[in-house]
């Protein structure tokens, strides 16, 4: 019989890698075998994801506990879809909004769908997808568009920077504006010694990828709201974007989650992890590898291998495999490894043999971002709706980009839709191997 999908899933998973990409459950133990048999639908007993008032309310008022929100809704649609719907529930079409430029293609996505202009801030000293939002940055964007009422930033970022929440927070309180934080990466923040959740912060909305951190299936997401105003109508917006088949497994698994959580080990083993991670985090300076400076999130261990002589992909990969390690990400210097407490005891030996393998001489990180910063012709929307066409990026030249071009993950758009691609965006995608684009018409 020839292979398929399913066969080569399973000798994918012969090989025996450690897990330290998504999703958190890792390999499954954490999940009971019987599963599948509650892949059901919307019945009587069951409830409906979007007129809940059972056992689905029940379950997203364990997660409203849990976060300490007004209100937490549940996606099974991945954080794409609390994303969506976060915006919307700030924003009505044709707003505008104050947004970190390292947003997630899902947040742009949405601004085309909803008419939304961006008023781009760039992160601090970075290219596309890394790197806090600077206090003093959002202030004075605040004061130059005082008609912005909503600021949206990515913290953790894919290499796991922290923005200073609380203190962006205040600043967005105090011209009148709600924080938006894209804490796909981040749902376990609350779990760790110190509770760095950003909705504890003060951020009035967060978009959480459960799957991605927590023991949860593939897709299972929150939108987690602070306040009674903004928790009115974000149900109806999570409908908007969202399938009517909810999958049941997806919600089975968190309700496991929010147990675990509630009446389990998660505070101990989460605080246990942290421990674990934060010693090969020490190994890893004591070979000189440069790691990412300021508050990161303590479960993610950031390598920058070009620093040991091991660049591109493809290297770090041949690398990385020979201990039997798969990261979550490799951007060419740099690996991402994302840890939960469902990584097995070889997993951290792994790391701390291939850790042992990189040496490096100095902390001289290499500098590969570049900070593009092309100038923009039309309107998202107008870009993403209007006719167009895909050609070779090294012909696109002065054309305009109808889509988000960006190396997946971490899905963070190189190019803006509406930009205009000069030669230094044609660089940057073909070092991700991008070599065709959708181009207006
Ligand atoms: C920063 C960020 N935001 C949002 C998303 C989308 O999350 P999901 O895959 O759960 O839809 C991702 C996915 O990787 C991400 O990295």
């Amino acid at each position: 019989m020839t292979d398929n999908f399913y066969t080569k899933l399973k000798k994918y998973n012969e090989k025996g890698y450690s897990s330290f990409h998504t999703p958190g459950h890792k390999y499954g133990d954490f999940l009971p075998n019987d599963l599948l048999k509650l892949d059901l639908t919307e019945l009587p007993d069951t409830d409906a994801l979007f007129e809940a008032d059972g056992i689905i309310k029940e379950l997203e008022k364990a997660f409203s506990d849990i976060y300490g929100t007004t209100a937490s809704f549940i996606s099974a649609g991945g954080c794409s879809l609390s994303i969506q719907a976060m915006i919307r529930t700030a924003l009505d079409c044709g707003g505008k909004l104050l947004c970190a430029r390292n947003a997630h293609r899902s947040a742009v996505n949405s601004m085309a769908l909803l008419g939304i202009d961006p008023v781009w801030i760039y992160p601090q000293g970075s290219g596309h997808y890394t790197g806090r939002i600077l206090p003093d940055d959002v202030s004075r964007a605040l004061e130059e568009n005082p008609d912005i009422r909503s600021l949206y930033i990515t913290s953790p970022t894919y290499y796991g920077e922290i923005s200073d929440i609380e203190t962006i927070a205040d600043i967005c309180h105090k011209h009148d504006a709600v924080l938006l934080v894209d804490n796909a990466h981040g749902s376990h923040l609350a779990f760790m010694e110190d509770n760095i959740h950003p909705i504890r912060l003060g951020a009035d909305m967060t978009a959480c990828s459960l799957h991605k951190t927590m023991p949860v299936m593939t897709g299972g997401a929150l939108l987690n709201v602070r306040t009674q105003e903004l928790s009115e109508n974000a149900k109806s917006y999570m409908s908007l974007f969202a399938s009517t088949s909810p999958s049941y497994v997806i919600m089975s698994s968190m309700s496991l989650c929010a147990d675990y959580i509630k009446n389990g080990s998660a505070m101990d083993d989460y605080r246990q992890c942290e421990i674990k991670v934060q010693k090969l985090r020490t190994a890893a300076l004591q070979n000189n590898i440069p790691l990412p400076d300021g508050l990161c999130d303590p479960l993610r261990l950031t390598l920058n291998t070009a620093a040991a002589g091991i660049y591109g992909e493809d290297n770090q990969q041949v690398f990385f495999h020979q201990h039997k390690i798969e990261c979550e990400f490799c951007d060419g210097e740099n690996a991402v490894l994302l840890f939960t407490p469902f990584n097995r005891e070889e997993d951290y030996e792994r790391v701390n043999a291939a850790v042992g393998h990189l040496k490096c001489s100095s902390t001289n990180k290499q500098k590969i971002y570049s900070c593009v910063r092309p100038e923009k012709a039309v309107s998202i929307r107008e870009a993403m709706l209007s006719p167009s066409e895909i050609i070779s990026t090294d012909k696109s030249i002065g054309r305009i980009a109808a889509d988000t071009a960006c190396p997946c993950p971490p899905g963070v758009p190189v190019i803006m839709p509406g930009e205009i691609i000069n030669k230094d965006i044609i660089h940057e995608l073909n070092r991700f191997g991008i070599d065709r684009i959708k181009v207006k018409k």
